[in-house]
């Protein structure tokens, strides 16, 4: 059994140290990729408060680095594929830099997979310097994201990205 206990008054950086300390536990030494992701997925869930959807799109290698597919991931069931430049992620995604959205309705183009969304972070992976997938976590409340938040998961996402 896993049990990862998350202490609510730890301050924010604390609780991202634990997060990646956990994350790195159960990547290290297992390659398959897909397991990876969804235990990280599932880590995300546990120890943000306040969210709705926490998982990963990847970069889809069938199509030719252009478009993400869907990963593993915890919340409802969500829209599968999503082109590089279209949406929170694909902006993330075509930029290669952290999309940190306080309202989801006021970005051009957000995708709502679920209409409790209101605020957003979107994180890229990259492994050697080129993307592979990115983080994408949602909120059902306004502005629920800040730097300290993009800092926690950029280092999540150079932790894990080797196990991905
Ligand atoms: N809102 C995202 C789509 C993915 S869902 O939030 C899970 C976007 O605009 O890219």
């Amino acid at each position: 059994m896993y049990d990862f206990s998350v202490d609510e008054a730890l301050p924010k950086p604390e609780r991202y140290r634990q997060l990646i300390d956990a994350a790195g536990a159960l990547v290290d030494g297992e390659r398959d990729g897909v397991a990876n992701m969804a235990n990280v997925a599932a880590l995300m869930w546990d120890f943000l408060p306040d969210i709705n959807w926490a998982g990963f799109y990847r970069v889809d290698p069938e199509g030719e680095g252009r478009e993400l597919v869907l990963g593993p991931f915890a919340g409802k069931p969500a829209c599968i594929r999503i082109p590089f430049g279209v949406g929170v992620c694909g902006t993330a995604a075509a930029t290669g830099e952290t999309q940190l959205i306080e309202d989801v309705e006021a970005f051009p183009g957000h995708i709502a997979c679920d209409a409790a969304s209101k605020s957003e972070l979107v994180v890229p992976v990259q492994r050697d310097g080129r993307l592979i997938a990115v983080i994408d976590i949602d909120s059902p409340h306004l502005a629920r994201f800040d730097r300290e938040d993009a800092a926690g998961i950029e280092a999540l996402a150079a932790r894990i990205c080797a196990a991905i």
